[in-house]
C-alpha cells in the first residue's frame, strides 16, 4: 500500500523533474559535492558553483592534491566556508584512507567528516542505488502531509517516525528514482505554502487533505520564543503603608503580592511613566512627596521569558480613590506576603543601602 505511494511519486518526477546535472551522474564524487553545495544553498545558485568547482576539481586526487587556499576561491560567496574545508580535509582522507576510491558501503560513506545521514543516503543511493531513504526537510513535510503526521519533526519521536515512514514508501528497485522523487515532490508541489493540491496525484490518499490540516502540517516545536516583558514597579508609600496587588491567575507568579505595576511594551523612562494614564490615576489628587528610583535596572531571567524590571519608591501625601482599591499594608508587613524572587530580591537589596 505504502509502496504504491513511492510508485506514484516516480511516475510524477518522470513528468515534472528539472533537469540538473547531478541527476545524471552516478559518480558518488560528484554527487557528494553537489549535496554539500545544496545543504545551505538553494538550486540556481548551486549549479553555476557546482560547474566551477567540479570543472576545476573534476575527482577526488584532485581536490585532494589541491591547495586549501584555491579550494576556498571557488567556494567564495557560497558562505558556510567549513563545507569547503571539509571537503577538502575530506578529499585528503579518501586518499589515505581509501586509496583515492570514493567508499562504496553506507557506514563508511557516513564515516566521513561532514556526511550525515541524510547525505550519506543520498550518495548511497544516487550512485549505489542502495535502498537508504533520504530525509530532508522537503521529506518531512510530504510525509507529515499524506500520513497526517503530527509528530513535530524537531522531536526525536518525529525523527523516528519519518525515518521510518521514508523507508515504508521506499522503491526497492529504484532507489534513486524514489528518493530524487520524494525531495522533488516536495520542492516543487508538496509546498509549504499553499501545495498545489488540486492537482495532486496523491490527494484522494492524503490524510492531511483529507482532514483539512494540509496549511497546519507539519509541527514543528521550534523554541519557545523568549518576549521580552517590561515590569516597572511603584513602591508606593504613604504613612507607613504600603500598596500591594495580588497577581491574578494565567501569568508567572501566580498569587503573589506585589507592589503596583505598570508594564510597558518597550523600556520606560521616568518622565514617560509619569504620563501613562493608569500613573496618573494612581497619584490623582494627592501630592508626590518624594520618588527615588532604588535598584538599577535589572534583567530577570526566567524559564521562557525575560523580564525588565525596574522600582520606583513612591513617597505620597495620601493615597488616591484608585490607590485605595489596593491592599493597603503597614510596612514593617510587607515581608509577611508571598512575593516573587525578584520582588524578594528587590526587598533585600533596599534593606542593604551600602548597595546604593
Ligand atoms: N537538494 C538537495 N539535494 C538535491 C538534489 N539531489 N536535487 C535537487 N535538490 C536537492
Ligand atoms: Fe501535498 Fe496537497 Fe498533495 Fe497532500 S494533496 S500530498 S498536501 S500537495
Amino acid at each position: 500500500m505504502n509502496g504504491a505511494i513511492g510508485e506514484v511519486l516516480i511516475a510524477w518526477y518522470e513528468a515534472n523533474r528539472r533537469d540538473l546535472p547531478w541527476r545524471d551522474t552516478r559518480d558518488p564524487y560528484l554527487i557528494w559535492i553537489s549535496e554539500i553545495i545544496l545543504q545551505q544553498t538553494r538550486v540556481a545558485q548551486g549549479l553555476d558553483y557546482y560547474h566551477r568547482f567540479t570543472g576545476r576539481f573534476p575527482d577526488v586526487s584532485t581536490l585532494a592534491a589541491a591547495d586549501e587556499d584555491e579550494v576556498l576561491k571557488y567556494w567564495q560567496g557560497l558562505g558556510y566556508y567549513s563545507r569547503a574545508r571539509n571537503l577538502h580535509a575530506t578529499a585528503r582522507e579518501i586518499v589515505q584512507r581509501f586509496g583515492g576510491k570514493f567508499p562504496a558501503t553506507f557506514d563508511e560513506v557516513r564515516s566521513l567528516k561532514g556526511v550525515g545521514d541524510y547525505t550519506a543516503a543520498a550518495i548511497c543511493s544516487f550512485a549505489y542505488r542502495q535502498p537508504h531513504a533520504t530525509v530532508d526537510g522537503n521529506v518531512y513535510r510530504v510525509l507529515a502531509r499524506l500520513f497526517g503526521v503530527d509528530a513535530p519533526i524537531d522531536s526525536g519521536e518525529g525523527k523516528r517516525c519519518f525515518a521510518a515512514l521514508a523507508r515504508e514508501c521506499m522503491v526497492e528497485r529504484f532507489p534513486d528514482l524514489y528518493n530524487q522523487a520524494m525531495m522533488e515532490f516536495g520542492a516543487l508541489q508538496c509546498l509549504p505554502r499553499s501545495p498545489a493540491c488540486d492537482r495532486c496525484p496523491l490527494q484522494e490518499r492524503c490524510v492531511a487533505f483529507a482532514t483539512r490540516r494540509v496549511e497546519c502540517l507539519p509541527v514543528k516545536k521550534g523554541k519557545p520564543t523568549v518576549k521580552p516583558r517590561y515590569f516597572n514597579y511603584l513602591h508606593v508609600n504613604s504613612n507607613g503603608v504600603t500598596l500591594l496587588a495580588k497577581r491574578a491567575a494565567r501569568d508567572i507568579w501566580q498569587n503573589l503580592y506585589e507592589f503596583p505595576l505598570l508594564e510597558t511594551d518597550r523600556p520606560v523612562e521616568f518622565d514617560e511613566l509619569c504620563l501613562d494614564p493608569r500613573f496618573r490615576a494612581l497619584l490623582d489628587g494627592v501630592t508626590l512627596v518624594s520618588v527615588r528610583e532604588r535598584v538599577p535596572p535589572k534583567r530577570h531571567v526566567l524559564t521562557h521569558r525575560v523580564i525588565h524590571a525596574r522600582f520606583y519608591e513612591l513617597e505620597l501625601s495620601a493615597f488616591s480613590p484608585t490607590a485605595r482599591a489596593y491592599l493597603q499594608v503597614p510596612d514593617r508587613e510587607v515581608e509577611e506576603y508571598a512575593v516573587s524572587r525578584l520582588i524578594q530580591y528587590y526587598l533585600e537589596e533596599r534593606e542593604s543601602p551600602s548597595l546604593f
